[in-house]
């Protein structure tokens, strides 16, 4: 936890390195994945639990120690003689005695919050933004999903990946045959289910180390693709050549909390504006390559203006001026909302989405 916090560590990354490094038994290992992180995401909350009773400031180690103790206590609902001997029992120095005491008197007291940001546990400007983006009734509903261990599902072929993402494969809507070019496609999720349905794919990514990763997953779920590094904003596709555009772009990813337990507290609140210049750069260039009738989808797992509409409105302006003509679809339906024309996907048992489609007229 310490690494997490202090050092920067992520959390996704940090975890599974120790965890094979350990000889935990397996039920012991999804334990240890939940405390840490459940306790990643709901720090705010837990430190809230802890502050009523804690005299001054407590040492990184200490302030860990109180945070995963609190967690058991409250959200986990372990029992008090046991969240506390654990928490204590792994612990060495002064800050045992803090801990205990402190813990003791979490588990004694009412659990009360100051408000709904402490309470659900992201940072104020998040739940304002989310309450903006999508209403405060939804955004309330996607912050407790999102505190919850993400729901993955198979594919038929061993890839595994979540629903939302099976559901921008499907409104690709890529036949047998087409050629489909996926401009951000690593780690593969999409272009290996794309060529699964019989698409001629080309899947680039600006990262190498990535694009290996697309390599791999294209191996292992046996369906090929023809993989490339590159940048999207310039991808090295004859113009007027493909069926299908995907444009699954790097973005701020308030739909996907969940699954980067320790995401909502390093955002910050210029990405969006910044990620939004970056898609409008690749679904310009996305849509050169599209065939007369080609259509390019653009899907980003975060929600808001600046990525989303406003990125739409300002891809069609640049179309027009390259002499492109481009139509804007209607947003896909069921279980997909029509948001600002784009098609929204909430968190609920997925990972939240936004989606638009343009085809090109000639
Ligand atoms: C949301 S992820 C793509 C997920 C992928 N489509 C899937 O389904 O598995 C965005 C990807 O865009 C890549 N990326 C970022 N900037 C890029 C750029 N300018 N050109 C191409 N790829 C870029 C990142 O390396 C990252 O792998």
């Amino acid at each position: 936890m310490t690494r997490i916090e202090s050092d920067g560590a992520y959390a996704n990354l940090v975890l599974p390195e120790l965890l094979s490094e350990s000889d935990l038994v397996d039920r012991d290992r999804r334990f240890v994945t939940q405390v840490v992180y459940g306790t990643t995401r709901m720090k705010r909350a837990c430190d809230h639990l802890v502050d009523r009773f804690l005299l001054g400031d407590a040492d990184p180690k200490v302030r860990a120690a109180l945070r995963i103790g609190a967690y058991q206590l409250v959200f986990l609902e372990t029992p008090p003689h046991a969240a506390v001997a654990a928490t204590v029992g792994a612990l060495s120095g002064p800050g045992r005695s803090v801990v205990n005491a402190v813990l003791r008197r979490v588990s004694d007291a009412p659990v009360e919050f100051p408000d709904d940001a402490t309470r659900l546990s992201y940072p104020d400007w998040i739940v304002q933004r989310l309450a903006h983006d999508l209403g405060a009734d939804d955004a309330e509903d996607a912050m407790v999903a999102m505190n919850r261990a993400a729901v993955t599902s198979t594919r038929d072929d061993g890839y595994i990946q979540d629903p939302a993402s099976q559901l921008v494969i499907e409104a690709v809507a890529a036949e047998p045959g087409h050629v489909v070019v996926d401009t951000c496609a690593a780690p593969g999720g999409k272009a290996t289910g794309l060529a699964a349905r019989g698409a001629l794919v080309v899947a680039g990514d600006r990262r190498a180390s990535r694009t290996r990763l697309v390599m791999a997953n294209a191996s292992r779920t046996g369906h090929p693709v023809q993989t490339v590094v590159a940048d999207g904003r310039q991808p090295p596709v004859r113009p007027g050549s493909a069926d299908r555009v995907l444009v699954d772009a790097p973005c701020s990813g308030f739909g996907s909390l969940r699954r980067r337990p320790d995401a909502r507290w390093r955002i910050d609140d210029e990405a969006p504006g910044r990620l939004g210049r970056l898609q409008v750069e690749l679904v310009v260039s996305g849509l050169d390559l599209l065939r007369p009738g080609g259509i390019l989808t653009y899907s980003v797992c975060t929600f808001g203006d600046d990525e989303g509409a406003a990125v739409i409105a300002e891809a069609i302006d640049r179309a027009a001026e390259a002499d492109l003509l481009v139509d804007r679809l209607e947003p896909p339906s069921e279980p997909w909302q029509a948001r600002n024309g784009m098609a929204v996907l909430v968190p609920a048992d997925t990972d939240g989405m936004m989606l638009a489609q343009l085809r090109r007229r000639f």
